[in-house]
């Protein structure tokens, strides 16, 4: 049996170009540059991007009223700040935004390296994606041995059109949830696909999704007539996108798409050029 519905962890959802500041600039630098980047607080860095306190607002409001614009950040600075683990759970990230009240938290990895920043608003972000192909409750037990036929479906995807992102998904959902899959091979299925379908609507012109479903496996074929992905191995990592401010607000554009279709897949490929790509997914029935 195969199982793959990860927990989602704070790397799968954080802003991972991190804004961050020296200990030896000034507070007047810090100011400058938390309103020219338009943020209420950074991570404070040695050389090495290892943590050593958190900057905000707040902050800079006290040295202002201390005529201490000149400071060093390291003497404003809340040292041994809260800080998360890119492995941590967003529940467990959910349960430290609500006890410590703050809105955003340095995130580090086992060298204790900033490796990004999660707000609450990366959280919501990410969980209202996904909620919005998660609407069909399906039992999670096993059921007994599929015997039904073959079965397809094909959508088209048009580019921008927000009213209809989404459906291609969503059917395939209802699809494979009305033929008995198992709970956690119709998510993985739905989640695949989705971002699969929204890369067309957001990144390329027009589109096709289609879905064969055999007793044995699902495959999903998303094609599009371009413009292409300049370089896919880029695309294919995680934070890495080239989502509009526009886009961004629509609560898109974490750079997540391409490795969540290739972490939920069984097999996965995708092939690129200015004509075109294609995603073919596929996800074994056990
Ligand atoms: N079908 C496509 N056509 C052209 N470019 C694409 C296509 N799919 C992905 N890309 C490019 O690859 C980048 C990464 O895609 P990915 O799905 O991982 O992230 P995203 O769509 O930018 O953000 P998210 O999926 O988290 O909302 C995109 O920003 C875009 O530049
Ligand atoms: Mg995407």
């Amino acid at each position: 049996m195969y199982d793959k519905q990860p927990l989602p962890r704070v790397q799968d959802v954080m802003t991972r170009d991190v804004i961050s500041i020296a200990p030896d600039l000034t507070v007047r630098q810090a100011k400058d540059l938390m309103r020219d980047k338009g943020i209420s607080g950074m991570p404070v860095v040695d050389r090495e991007n290892a943590l050593l306190g958190v900057i905000s607002v707040a902050d800079i409001i006290q040295a202002m009223e201390n005529n201490n614009l000149n400071a060093f950040v390291s003497e404003v600075m809340t040292v041994n700040p809260i800080f998360l683990h890119e492995q941590d759970t967003v529940g467990y990230a959910l349960q430290a935004c609500r006890r410590y009240k703050y809105g955003r938290f340095p995130v580090i990895d086992e060298q204790a390296k900033v490796v990004g920043v999660l707000t609450v608003g990366d959280i919501v972000t990410r969980l209202a994606q996904l909620l919005r192909i998660d609407q069909v409750d399906e039992p999670d037990e096993i059921k007994e041995p599929k015997d039904f036929t073959t079965r397809i479906y094909e959508c088209s995807i048009q580019s921008m059109n927000f009213d209809l992102a989404g459906l291609a998904a969503s059917n395939i959902k209802k699809m494979l949830t009305g033929l008995g899959l198992k709970g956690t091979t119709v998510r993985r299925a739905a989640i695949a696909a989705y971002d699969a379908e929204m890369n067309v609507v957001i990144h390329a012109y027009e589109g096709k999704l289609s879905a064969k479903v055999t007793p044995h496996d699902i495959t999903i074929t998303v094609e599009d007539s371009g413009p292409g992905i300049k370089d896919v191995s880029l695309a294919m990592q995680p934070g890495y996108s080239t989502a509009s401010d526009r886009i961004r607000e629509m609560g898109f554009g974490a750079g997540m798409g391409l490795p969540n279709i290739k972490k939920s897949a069984d097999e996965f490929t995708i092939e690129s050029t200015p004509k075109g790509t294609t995603l073919v997914i596929k996800i074994f029935i056990d």
